[in-house]
């Protein structure tokens, strides 16, 4: 769907993706599952003593976490560690895929045809690591789910790819119609939402005063240890300006997904012609210094104080870190509450803090073709809070 042309095809995609993925609903049969996830995460941070003193790089068991909070939705399931070796060919096969997109080749023959023909051995590559990649949704996940569901014994709760089958085999789609879904939930749901979750980490360990008024939040307003629940999310708006603030500052989709006008159009004073690839640079709109105050400072109570009606949902066209209108991200409703559990329960647990000698982590970005994240994952220490 993310790349699909504005039309039938577009709109019968997602209406066939929303029930099992963009509601309400779904955010409240997941939710659990989510809040495990993240359980599970701090429980492994404590048994690793090194992470307490060396610190650890979080990001890797937050990879983890993030496949398993969407595999969940998807398909009922879950990787136990970072080794299982499925886990680690869906993550090889997946990571190359982001490295080809990122690389220079993706679209130089767009805009310079005549080299176009030195393009073959990219292109080549792409179509073997796709074929490669459908083939693992298909063989390993897809066709599983397939044989649970034609089994008379079946009980197993409805899990998206189910509503996919179901519409698959009422004939409203076909079988590459939903290996492709699969794949775009690969691509738009568990990186994005990760790059946002390592943003908002990098953040706070390198502004100690925000981590510290944050975590004072959780304990006066959910009392010292409970664990935060997504249903608590509402009554911490410091923490969703903390969230706000990092997709304002780290947009991880800066220039949005390209765009296209179907028909002639006049924009101000200019002609564009039908059919004419749009980008948006959401990340100026959001760090323009004439409409907002110092954007380059890391600072959430601007969404408290000056900026307190701006949300994430695109009510406010300085701030889209996931589009406005009819293709804006459907996966909203997912990635705040993800991003509010998570960054939440990792303050709640422990001070964030970068490693000894050090006293900030690097937050150089690394731009590819559609991402902004960041450049090296870098090591956090992880000290249990005393509660
Ligand atoms: C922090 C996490 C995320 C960010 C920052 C993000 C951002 C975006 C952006 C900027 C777009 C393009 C909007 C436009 O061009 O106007 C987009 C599209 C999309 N996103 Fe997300 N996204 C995130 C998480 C997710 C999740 C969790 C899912 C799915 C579960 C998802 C599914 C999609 C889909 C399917 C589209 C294409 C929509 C269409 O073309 O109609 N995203 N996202």
């Amino acid at each position: 769907m993310v790349f699909t042309i504005y039309g039938d095809h577009w709109r019968k995609m997602r209406r066939i993706m929303t029930v099992p993925f963009f509601t309400n609903k779904v955010v409240q049969q997941y939710r659990f599952g989510w809040e495990d996830e993240t359980k599970r995460v701090v429980e492994d941070l404590k048994a690793n003593p090194k992470a307490a003193t060396e610190g650890t790089v979080l990001r890797r068991r937050l990879q983890l976490m993030m496949y398993n909070n969407l595999y969940r939705i998807m398909f009922d399931r879950r990787f136990e560690s970072e080794d299982d070796p499925l886990f680690l060919k869906l993550k090889a096969l997946n990571g190359e895929r982001s490295k080809l997109a990122q690389s220079f080749d993706y679209n130089y023959g767009d805009f310079i045809p005549i080299l176009r023909p030195f393009l073959k051995g990219y292109l080549k590559k792409c179509q073997e690591l796709k074929d490669n990649r459908i083939k693992l949704f298909k063989d390993y996940f897809v066709d599983e789910r397939r044989k649970l569901l034609g089994s008379p014994k079946s009980e197993q709760q409805k899990c998206a790819i189910d509503h996919i089958l179901e519409a698959e085999k009422k004939g409203e789609i076909n079988e590459d119609n939903v290996l492709y879904i699969v794949e775009n939930i690969n691509v738009a749901a568990i990186e994005t939402t990760l790059w946002s979750v390592e943003w908002g980490v990098a953040e706070l360990v390198n502004h100690p005063e925000i981590q510290k008024k944050l975590r004072h939040e959780l304990d006066t307003v959910l009392g010292p240890g409970v664990q935060m629940t997504e249903p608590d999310t509402a009554k911490l708006p410091y923490l969703q300006a903390v969230i706000k603030e990092t997709l304002r500052l780290r947009m991880a989709i800066p220039l949005l997904v390209p765009h296209m006008n179907l028909h002639d159009a006049k924009l101000g004073s200019y002609d564009i012609p039908a059919e004419s690839k749009i980008l948006v640079n959401a990340w100026f709109l959001a760090n323009n210094p004439e409409k907002w105050k110092n954007p380059e400072e890391f600072r959430p109570e601007r969404f408290m104080e000056e900026e307190s009606k701006v949300e994430a949902s695109g009510n406010d066209f300085r701030y889209l870190p996931f589009g406005t209108g009819r293709r804006s991200c459907p996966g909203i409703i997912i990635a705040l509450p993800i991003l509010g559990i998570t960054l939440g329960r990792l303050v709640q647990n422990f001070d964030l803090l970068p490693p000894p000698g050090e006293n900030k982590i690097d937050t150089t970005e690394k731009a590819g073709q559609f991402s902004m994240h960041i450049m090296k994952h870098s090591t956090v220490v992880c000290k249990p809070r005393k509660v």
